[in-house]
């Protein structure tokens, strides 16, 4: 390294506030301090502006309603359509020819769609899905990956007013089934299969099987034929290919239904403390608005930026800050289909090259790669374009912010570090990048207009300096509005910790932890319920739990997140062999499979440890804060009140010599 290199590094690494570059305030959408202010003197009405992003065909009486609180209401009365607000009002007027999707596949194949083409194809899909039987309310199910295909069928969805629930294509069969079966969805788009590090990998197979424990009659499957010769496949008799419905459909002209505020836009399934996942609904007014809103205050995005989120649509954040907040900006937004090693390390800063991306949002895990491969990838790249960076999903640590900030941005680009989940459908705490300073580690202060805090077991604020639980003190246009089918899991989740219900008091409870410093940052700590957060996808240890103990041989297990330096956390297993399966080398190949059935590799395990004791309290909980201690290599706390305290040492021991 250079004198001059070692003196930046020293510097950077000394630094803890940064201030957004002059030249980045100069252009942003949002710079006057004022908006704190403004949005708390007038909330909730402040929202307004956030639908005011928005066309509505019938204009909303109320701005909130919240007699049958926590089952809130936003915009009440309004009537829109989230397809025409994304294609055809940037079409008429006179976007028509800007592109709205710039895809790449993995083995380098680009497609560019512009309004003009994407609302075409849509109107085509939206008549196919109108001809196959889907009809308003109905939900779709999509089970595809990063393809063009996707967020088609999901603005086709909207469209026609049937919500989608798009499942993550790495999940597998089984996730697919459950997931089929709680929304009771009868129709499913899929495809035959996609590209992972230039293999053709075999989708239709997994879809196929989670079919079959679909408990319900399927009407209809269309898949889409993404490996061409790649991969020959047969389809069912209710099943057809996405090119021969689209050619029927070809030039077909579908009217925006006109949906009400509340009515849902789409369900997406996350994971919680319980084995069942978790179906977030989300409506169409606020939950549009709100992305809108975001997307324009803190990723500044503007109608000729090219922006790229390098996640997936498969989780939330793909939805919100891929598809419906970019789109209904009427941006370019830019979609890649594999992985940011392939063919090379510097494959992202390639895409940005030649895209001439301005905005770049990622998740830390991705950063922290990066840092891992070293900055020499990024400098073959031309990384000038770039304004703004993004990260989201989990917490980044000071050193990985930094290696952001110098690397990627240059030293000139604010980084928006942005906390949400998929219940609150866009960013809550973040830096606006046009008018704070950022901290590196600390997400910032609540966006305008959201009242969030960080209290104590009680509920009372903590001081400056201090840790506690996030709350979220009032509601917002983006929040979701109800569990599917399911109110009472809802209230019993989110509203149950720190509401009082006799005084109509809600608070929203995320279960995540934080800090808050003297100037109301608030840096993140985790989760404080039992989910482990793997590379910024949530899973639910209890899911993972339940697979585990599924295998023949395995009595009891207990599944924890241990501290990892890419991952962020990773799955951790502890499991007791039933007597005489003690000496069976493949058990813990059994455990991984079963939870590569159940829930997907994103699940499998970093290691699954055999022990013939858990470690548990007096009353027989397991103590897995210790079995945390000892996946993250940390010093073991106090094990005093164990009724088997010697376990521990025999476990950590063990954990070491692997
Ligand atoms: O623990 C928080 C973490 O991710 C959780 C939400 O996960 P999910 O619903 O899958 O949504 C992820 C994308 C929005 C949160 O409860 N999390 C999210 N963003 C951050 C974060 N943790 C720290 N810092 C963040 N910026």
């Amino acid at each position: 390294m250079s004198q001059e290199n070692a003196n930046l590094e020293a510097r950077l690494e000394e630094q803890d506030a940064f201030e957004p570059p002059e030249s980045f305030v100069e252009q942003a959408n949002v710079t006057d301090p004022g908006v704190y202010e403004e949005f708390e003197e007038n909330w909730p009405e402040c929202w307004e502006r956030a639908a005011d992003l928005l066309s509505w065909d019938e204009e909303y009486e109320t701005v909130l309603e919240d007699d049958d609180a926590p089952f809130y209401e936003w915009f009440t009365g309004g009537t829109l359509n989230a397809s025409y607000n994304c294609l055809d009002r940037h079409v008429e007027e006179g976007a028509k020819n800007r592109a709205a999707i710039k895809w790449e596949g993995e083995l380098g194949e680009t497609r560019t769609y512009t309004y003009g083409d994407l609302l075409n194809e849509v109107e085509a899909f939206a008549a196919t899905l109108r001809d196959l039987g889907v009809e308003e309310d109905d939900v779709v199910t999509l089970y595809l990956p990063m393809i063009p295909e996707l967020p088609i069928a999901m603005l086709a969805c909207a469209r026609i007013g049937a919500p989608h629930a798009v499942v993550f294509a790495g999940f597998s069969a089984d996730a697919l089934a459950t997931r089929m079966n709680a929304a009771e969805s009868e129709y499913l788009v899929t495809c035959d299969g996609y590209y992972r590090r230039g293999d053709a990998l075999d989708h239709i197979s997994k879809a196929n099987e989670g079919l079959e424990s679909v408990e319900h009659d399927v009407s209809d499957v269309v898949v889409v034929d993404r490996l061409g010769d790649d991969l020959s496949h047969s389809l069912g008799s209710n099943q057809h290919d996405w090119d021969e419905l689209m050619a029927d459909h070809e030039g077909a002209s579908v009217e925006p239904v006109s949906r009400d505020a509340e009515d849902m836009l789409f369900l997406m399934y996350t994971s919680g403390t319980t084995g069942q996942p978790k179906g977030v609904k989300h409506t169409t007014g606020g939950y549009l608005a709100y992305t809108a809103w975001t997307s324009r205050a803190v990723l500044d995005i503007k109608p000729e930026d090219t922006y790229w989120c390098s996640a997936d649509i498969g989780w939330i954040t793909g939805h919100s800050y891929i598809v419906y907040g970019p789109l209904a900006l009427g941006t370019t937004t830019v979609m890649y289909e594999g992985t940011p090693d392939y063919p090379e390390k510097d494959r992202l800063w390639e895409i940005v090259e030649e895209n001439r991306v301005d905005i770049f949002y990622t998740a830390p895990t991705a950063i922290r790669a990066f840092m891992k491969w070293g900055a020499e990838y990024p400098e073959r790249c031309d990384l000038s374009s770039l304004r703004l960076l993004g990260t989201v999903g989990e917490p980044i640590n000071p050193r990985a912010w930094k290696w952001y900030y110098k690397h990627i941005g240059n030293e000139k680009c604010p980084i928006v570090d942005t906390w949400w989940q998929t219940e609150t459908g866009g960013m809550m705490i973040t830096t606006l990048p046009g008018v704070n300073t950022m901290k590196p580690g600390s997400a910032g202060p609540p966006l305008p207009g959201i009242d969030a805090r960080v209290v104590d077991a009680e509920g009372e604020e903590v001081s400056g300096g201090e840790a506690g639980y996030v709350t979220v003190n009032n509601p917002w246009p983006g929040m979701l509005r109800t569990l599917y089918n399911n109110d009472d899991r809802f209230l019993s989740e989110y509203w149950a910790e720190y509401s009082d219900e006799d005084a109509d008091e809600w608070v929203y409870f995320p279960e995540d932890g934080a800090k808050l410093d003297d100037d109301g940052y608030i840096t993140i700590l985790g989760r404080v319920d039992d989910v482990i957060n793997v590379s910024g996808h949530r899973l639910g240890t209890m899911e993972i739990e339940s697979a585990v103990v599924g295998v023949e041989g395995i009595a009891e297990a207990a599944v924890v997140g241990g501290e990892h330096e890419v991952k962020g956390e990773a799955v951790y297993v502890y499991a007791i062999p039933e007597d005489g399966y003690e000496d069976q080398d493949d058990l813990d190949e059994r455990a991984s499979e079963a939870i590569d059935t159940s829930i997907g590799p994103i699940a499998r395990p970093e290691e699954v440890i055999f022990t013939p004791e858990l470690p548990k309290t007096r009353s027989g909980k397991i103590m897995r804060r210790l079995l945390e201690d000892i996946a993250s290599g940390n010093e073991l706390g106090d094990t005093s009140t164990l009724r088997n305290p010697e376990i521990v040492d025999e476990i950590a021991d063990q954990v070491e010599a692997e």
